[in-house]
């Protein structure tokens, strides 16, 4: 099916509001750091390692070019990107995952992404903007690099982001190794003999990113329409068939040869903050570079200590949560949120909340995220009192709400991803469930109520006398029952009270009068 709608009218269409550029410029100064002066390509990895903050390099090596990093290392900038608070987003992301569509097709003359067209010896990979981010990699890499092919079978565009190792000015190295939707697209086509078009777009607007980050099944340029609630423009590329969005800062056109999996890519810094080993991949060939006049170049984070600040970690973060959300809706009623941390690289650790209103559904809950993803590797489930996003609170759920002989769930054998280092080589790997709710119905004792400070909301009365005997009342009820402030004189009255009648407390430490 054509999802592409080459009638529509143009008029509608905005080409800067889906723009790299606008989303840095609108950051509020605690989410951006702006780099006027010149920075040499050497220096620019340091300059985002573990930085919580997106960075806008405005003089980037001898050429001077623009280029951003870290633009979606946190949740609250992908977040503001969908013009929400960080704690609605997974709800903001399905809701727009239900939006109609619309892609619209723009002349080349109309395209931002193609105002400059470099083709011939004039398209030189060496002459972009890409560093050497971490010190074993094999060579410098394009890491934001968003891949755009055309699946001969349904006609749908696939979009995911791919990493491009720098072998030439026209040639890198294209890592295929992971199972996706490319890697099955690229191989149909090798075994036939044909190269594989492909058009790489380097700066996004982080919501593009989490398009290319799911791997839902439709065309996946619908699916960036849908997540931008608007109209996409695409525009065809100059050097093949491929249609991009029309806004996209840069677009690197070519294609990646039916060689296979025979150039050495790597090592390079992964996604679980260690390094990944060379590996046998594809070749990408360089066609043609296009691009906007003031073009902005980005590049991602990926691999290094500071997880949680990475893109790869943030973006990784959503698509599970909506993986899940989708597992748990099916597997127990009242899922109440989720969250995958992004220290554990957006995946491997999963929070869920819910109501649990049988025993026994918070393991259900367990299986069901252990079976959405093969990512997901540890699961924690809290009742609703706890909030998933506070490392505070989560340990505290953990450290007094868990017994393990009660409430460990593992299971062994699974399918795992192969690149976790603690598989040391395995091909499967272990789960664990921790479940961290009451047992249904326990939450009515004492000993499992939280304190919080007294509210004094309680009923008047002329004296504590007359309060204690309308019922047993806690030390707070008695406070509010004559209005007090201080509370000691209180504990004098009580004395007092001891010697007129049968003063006594209750198993919870209510005050009563013991009836004669
Ligand atoms: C910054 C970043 C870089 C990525 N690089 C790669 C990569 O080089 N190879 C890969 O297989 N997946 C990579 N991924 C993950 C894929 O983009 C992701 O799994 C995507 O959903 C695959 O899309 P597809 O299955 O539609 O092809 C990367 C993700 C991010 C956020």
């Amino acid at each position: 099916m054509n999802i592409i709608d080459k009638t529509e009218s143009k008029a509608a269409i905005d080409f800067e509001r889906y723009r790299l550029r606008r989303f840095l410029a609108e950051l509020p100064p605690e989410e951006i750091e702006n780099r006027n002066e010149p920075t040499e390509l050497a220096a620019v990895a340091a300059a985002l390692d573990g930085n919580p903050r997106a960075v806008h390099f405005r003089a980037v090596g001898p050429e001077r070019h623009e280029l951003a990093g870290n633009v979606t290392g946190s949740r609250a900038r992908i977040a503001r990107a969908l013009g929400v608070a960080p704690h609605e987003l997974l709800h903001e992301v399905r809701q727009r995952l239900a939006n109609s569509p619309s892609v619209v097709e723009v002349a080349r003359t109309e395209a931002p992404a193609q105002e400059i067209v470099l083709t011939g010896s004039d398209a030189d990979l060496t002459a972009l903007p890409v560093h050497l981010q971490h010190g074993a990699d094999g060579a410098p890499y394009i890491s934001a690099s968003t891949d755009f092919v055309v699946d001969p079978k349904t006609g749908w565009t696939n979009v995911g982001i791919r990493r491009l190792m720098l072998r030439g000015r026209t040639e890198a190295g294209v890592d295929l190794n992971s199972p996706s939707d490319l890697r099955a697209i690229y191989e149909a086509s090798a075994a036939t003999g044909q190269p594989l078009p492909v058009s790489f777009v380097v700066g996004s607007h982080p919501i593009d990113h989490l398009a290319a980050v799911m791997r839902l099944p439709i065309d996946d340029l619908a699916l960036i329409s849908s997540l931008r609630a608007a109209p996409l423009p695409v525009v065809k590329c100059v050097t093949n068939d491929v249609r991009v969005p029309a806004d996209a800062e840069w677009v690197l056109e070519g294609y990646i040869d039916a060689r296979g999996h025979i150039e050495p890519e790597g090592p390079y810094g992964e996604f679980l903050g260690y390094y990944g080993a060379v590996k046998r991949n594809p070749v990408f060939h360089l066609t043609a570079i296009t691009r906007r006049r003031d073009a902005l170049f980005q590049t991602a984070s990926i691999g290094g200590k500071w997880l949680s600040r990475t893109d790869t970690a943030l973006l990784n973060a959503v698509r599970t949560e909506v993986m899940v959300w989708r597992a748990l809706e099916t597997a127990v009623r009242e899922p109440l949120a989720v969250h995958a941390t992004p220290s554990s690289g957006g995946m491997y650790t999963l929070r869920a909340k819910l109501r649990q209103r049988v025993p026994g559904e918070a393991r259900n809950a367990i299986a069901a995220c252990f079976g959405a993803l093969t990512n997901v590797k540890h699961v924690f489930v809290v009742d609703p009192d706890i909030d998933i996003f506070s490392d505070e609170q989560m340990d505290w759920a953990f450290a007094t709400r868990f017994q393990a002989d009660r409430d460990l769930v593992v299971m062994d054998g699974m399918r795992t991803v192969p690149i976790d280092p603690s598989l040391m080589g395995s091909r499967v790997g272990a789960k664990a469930g921790f479940d961290l709710t009451w047992p249904v119905g326990a939450a009515a004792r004492l000993e499992m109520r939280v304190p919080e400070p007294p509210r004094f909301g309680g009923k008047r009365f002329p004296s504590i006398e007359a309060a204690l005997a309308d019922g047993p009342k806690f030390f707070e009820e008695l406070m509010s029952a004559v209005g007090s402030r201080d509370g000691r004189e209180i504990v004098r009255e009580l004395e007092a009270l001891r010697a007129k009648v049968a003063l006594d407390r209750d198993a919870d430490g209510r005050y009563l009068i013991k009836s004669k």
